[in-house]
């Protein structure tokens, strides 16, 4: 064995006892007659020590050996006069007597310290250095945990682990598709999954009623700090379940893994309707841990000359609270924060309530004091309280004003680390209206169920046909979505209808599924999670990359081993690809 001991484990009760360690030279210091070394592994740093004139050799060897180099150590325990109860293995150090270079290590691009002075892309382009750091080993750390903490959990409940392939068919889950070229079929492409979504269904109807895979799923989407082409799922599908049995089940593994990674025990998850969500918060992931709900106005501005808000289908706004000071500037801010493309308010009308009771407002030519004060009763304001109104289009009023809730509530410092507010989003719309392409789409995707009371509508008035389907949102993050599956032919033929599918494409992309509904489907549901994200939001990180042993960056680039990258002309001439110039 090259160690007898990791780098975090030696403390008083090993006084005197001979050990060797082995690890990383993190950093050394000369003070005198006395070298010091801190020599890290995976598990702490413990402090070497070398005598200049108890061993000139030995300590002259020490002081040549660089930054990161790999050493193996034997030497005695021994009890610090300097003792630092910051580290756990502060007490000791190592009075070192041999010392093997086991190899030899080029100085590091940057340091590999918590607070390191390497930027983003030198960071990812030497991974392998990052992942030393302390930051990203407690992060994949908590990653392991929460994988083992579902498996254990999942297991318990009869669920299985059964692995689907990664070169299958084209699945739409609405984004991209990867694409991957068939040597032995040439001019065919095999597609990698954007989820396991059909093969969860077949493994239903073969009879594995409860199945579970932490899985890699793949999107060619824009990507976002909460947004990978490649990253993991927990995915699960039941059968013979109603969606109160899925929310049940699944509630329990979320319960489950805040009490055994983050010892905390948490209460019964509320649920709230798609259209609440979006009333109430503009957003079908809300961030319950602060209220500021909306208040609509509509009817009571209307009719006093002022254009933007006659014309609006929805005037909305919030109140925060104690805001009513907020400078030109600041309010100038917030207006340019509205009108910003992504979130496309053609501007902000405010209401300052003074402290000394006296309200004053961007649109005071329109209304009088008495007007003005039926505006804030409605909002419920009080002194000091400023109120900000969207008018609009509904549903991108809707939006806007809840991205504004947002930003309000990082400026108002609204939230804690560590709190945690998760529920249910329930209730979603079965499909979603596209003026561009003037057709409808899945919410969620083209399988999953209607509620059974709305069938009928969905030949009148599909936009209105509620889902059988479910989001589990924590803190303002879609950590998961999933539904109860349509599980007769006709309707996953009629529902293939609907979203524009001819009978020949449906059967080309989906014959497979339609087939196998014909031989004893039974009823089932599922849901996926974003394991990343879910990892994300326990750590309290705010990229899912840093949960990622390996992610890529902004531009879907690994920049550590540069990918993606050209193929050999051979390679592409087996594949029989012609690249056009
Ligand atoms: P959905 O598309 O909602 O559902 O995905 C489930 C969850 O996966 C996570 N997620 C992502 N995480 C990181 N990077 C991405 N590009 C990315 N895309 C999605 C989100 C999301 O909530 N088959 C269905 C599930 C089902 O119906 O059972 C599905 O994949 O956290």
């Amino acid at each position: 064995m090259l160690r007898t001991h990791t780098c975090g484990e030696l403390n008083m009760t090993h006084e005197g006892l001979e050990v060797t360690l082995s690890g990383w030279l993190q950093r050394s210091r000369d003070m005198g007659g006395l070298t010091f070394i801190d020599l890290r592994d995976r598990y702490g740093i413990t402090q070497l020590v070398f005598n200049l004139e108890v061993n000139t050799a030995l300590c002259m060897e020490a002081r040549k050996l660089g930054r990161e180099f790999v050493i193996s150590v034997n030497g005695k325990v021994a009890e610090r006069s300097n003792k630092n109860p910051k580290m756990a293995t502060g007490d000791v150090e190592i009075l070192v007597s041999s010392i093997t270079v086991l190899n030899v290590s080029k100085t590091p691009p940057f340091t590999i310290e918590d607070n390191t002075d390497g930027g983003e892309e030198l960071r990812m382009k030497y991974r392998y250095l990052d992942l030393r750091r302390n930051a990203n080993k407690k992060n994949l750390e908590l990653r392991h945990k929460m994988a083992i903490e579902t498996r254990n959990y999942l297991s318990s409940l009869q669920f299985i682990e059964i692995e689907t392939p990664y070169l299958i068919k084209s699945t739409p889950e609405g984004a991209r598709d990867f694409v991957v070229p068939s040597r032995m079929n040439p001019g065919q492409f095999y597609a990698l999954p954007q989820s396991p979504q059909t093969f969860k269904q077949l493994l239903m109807v073969a009879g594995y009623d409860r199945y579970f895979q932490i899985v890699h799923c793949f999107r060619d989407e824009d990507l976002r700090a909460d947004r990978q082409p490649e990253f993991t799922q927990i995915d699960c599908e039941m059968a013979f379940v109603t969606q109160e049995d899925i929310l049940v089940t699944f509630e329990g593994l979320a319960k489950h893994l805040f009490k055994s990674v983050l010892d905390m025990e948490m209460g019964d998850f509320p649920r709230m309707s798609y259209n609440q969500a979006m009333t109430l918060y503009g957003s079908d992931k809300p961030d319950i841990r602060f209220g500021m709900t909306f208040t609509e106005v509509t009817d009571l501005v209307k009719g006093k000359n002022f254009k933007v808000f006659d014309d609006a289908e929805l005037v909305v706004g919030i109140t925060a609270s104690g805001c009513s000071e907020y400078s030109r500037k600041q309010l100038d801010e917030l207006t340019d924060f509205v009108k910003r493309p992504q979130v496309g308010a053609s501007g902000l009308v405010y209401i300052k309530y003074g402290l000394d009771g006296v309200a004053k407002s961007s649109v005071d030519k329109f209304y009088t004091a008495e007007e003005l004060t039926a505006i804030l009763a409605k909002f419920n304001a009080k002194p000091g309280d400023l109120i900000l109104i969207l008018a609009g289009k509904k549903e991108k009023t809707q939006t806007a004003l809840g991205t504004l809730r947002l930003e309000m509530g990082k400026r108002m410092k609204m939230t804690v680390p560590g709190d945690f507010k998760p529920l249910w989003v329930v209730d979603f719309p079965l499909l979603e209206w596209d003026d561009e392409t003037r057709r409808y789409y899945a919410k969620h995707h083209p399988f999953t169920s209607p509620v059974l009371e709305d069938i009928p509508l969905l030949d009148s008035d599909p936009g209105v046909v509620r889902a059988n389907a479910y989001d589990l949102v924590i803190n303002g993050v879609e950590i998961g979505g999933g539904s109860i599956r349509i599980h007769n032919k006709e309707l996953q033929k009629k529902m293939f209808t609907i979203l524009g599918f001819s009978d020949d494409e449906a059967a080309d992309q989906f014959g497979f599924l339609m087939n196998a509904f014909e031989y004893g489907a039974p009823p089932h549901g599922g849901v996926a999670f974003g394991f990343d994200r879910w990892c994300t939001i326990f750590g309290g990180g705010e990229s899912i990359r840093d949960f990622m042993a390996f992610p890529k960056n902004n531009s879907g680039r690994d920049v550590m081993i540069d990918s993606p990258s050209p193929i050999k002309a051979e390679q592409l001439k087996e594949l029989q690809i012609n690249l056009m110039k």
